[in-house]
């Protein structure tokens, strides 16, 4: 199966199969959106199915919550479970303090509250992702539909005086009309190239009125698991300050996810 897969999904694939490994019968876990995460919803059902693992999972989006469903997981919403043992997500950039950027799959407001919901907020990427300074990748921000071209007046106003590169800033389409989040909100992407001060513009753009949320994740992340196409893979734990590298062997996941 994984003989099949491009480099980058491998990647995604072995940095998804470490972070489902740390997961303990009994967990309540937060389940990310996009495709590195769904490499781990998968790997999660695996373990589920052959080992008999007890989770409750709650999905950050309705795309994961299918896919968790489909794999045998149980889901439960956040309200239910309350707080959570773990939260296990991709990104779309990581600097060096494991600050993010997420929300190029859109999910970026209940992504944010399930991390902050979590004791340990694990993220799972490919090599690429990891950048020196944020703010290549367009920094999206969730807004309410009602003004939306105001609160776009208002956040190229606030850019003029932020510590950012570029200012321009586009209304996230699909299929012709503007992308619907599963909160029913709009997103901006920002495309600001270079972010300087990432805490302070988090904090500038949440008190905007229109503004639901943005895609900086700031003191959120515990620890990012990166992924090589070789089968590498190495854990940074900013709390304990550690780095380690392991490796996933191909071979024994080869009978892994022969239905897709
Ligand atoms: C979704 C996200 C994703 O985690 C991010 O876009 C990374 O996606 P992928 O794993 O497909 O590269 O923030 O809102």
């Amino acid at each position: 199966m994984t003989g099949e897969l491009s480099p980058i999904d491998k990647a995604k694939f072995v940095a998804a199969k470490r972070a489902a490994d740390m997961v303990e019968d009994g967990m309540r876990v937060g389940l990310g959106t996009g495709s590195t995460a769904a490499w781990l919803v998968r790997h999660l059902g695996d373990r589920v199915r052959d080992e008999g693992l007890r989770i409750k999972g709650v999905p950050t989006s309705a795309r994961t919550a299918h896919l968790a469903k489909q794999v045998g997981i149980t889901v439960i919403p956040l309200d239910e479970a309350g707080t959570l043992n773990m939260t296990i997500d991709g990104a779309d950039e990581f600097d060096g303090d494991l600050n993010l950027i997420k929300g190029g799959g859109g999910a970026l407001l209940r992504e944010k509250i399930v991390a902050a919901a979590s004791e340990e907020v694990v993220i799972i990427a490919d090599a690429a992702k990891e950048v020196g300074t944020l703010g290549a990748f367009p920094l999206p921000i969730e807004v309410v539909p009602f003004g939306w071209t105001t609160t776009q007046i208002l956040v190229e106003e606030l850019l003029v005086s932020a510590d950012v590169m570029g200012r321009r800033i586009t209304l996230r389409m699909n299929a012709g009309k503007p992308f619907v989040t599963d909160e029913g909100n709009y997103i901006l992407d920002l495309h600001l190239s270079r972010i300087g001060n990432a805490r302070q513009l988090a904090m500038a753009l949440n008190q905007m009125p229109g503004v639901v949320e943005n895609g900086l994740f700031v003191d959120l992340c515990d620890k990012v698991i990166i992924g090589y196409s070789d089968g590498r893979v190495e854990t940074r734990d900013i709390n304990e300050g550690t780095v380690s590298e392991d490796r996933i062997d191909f071979a024994e996941t080869e009978n892994l996810f022969s239905d897709i």
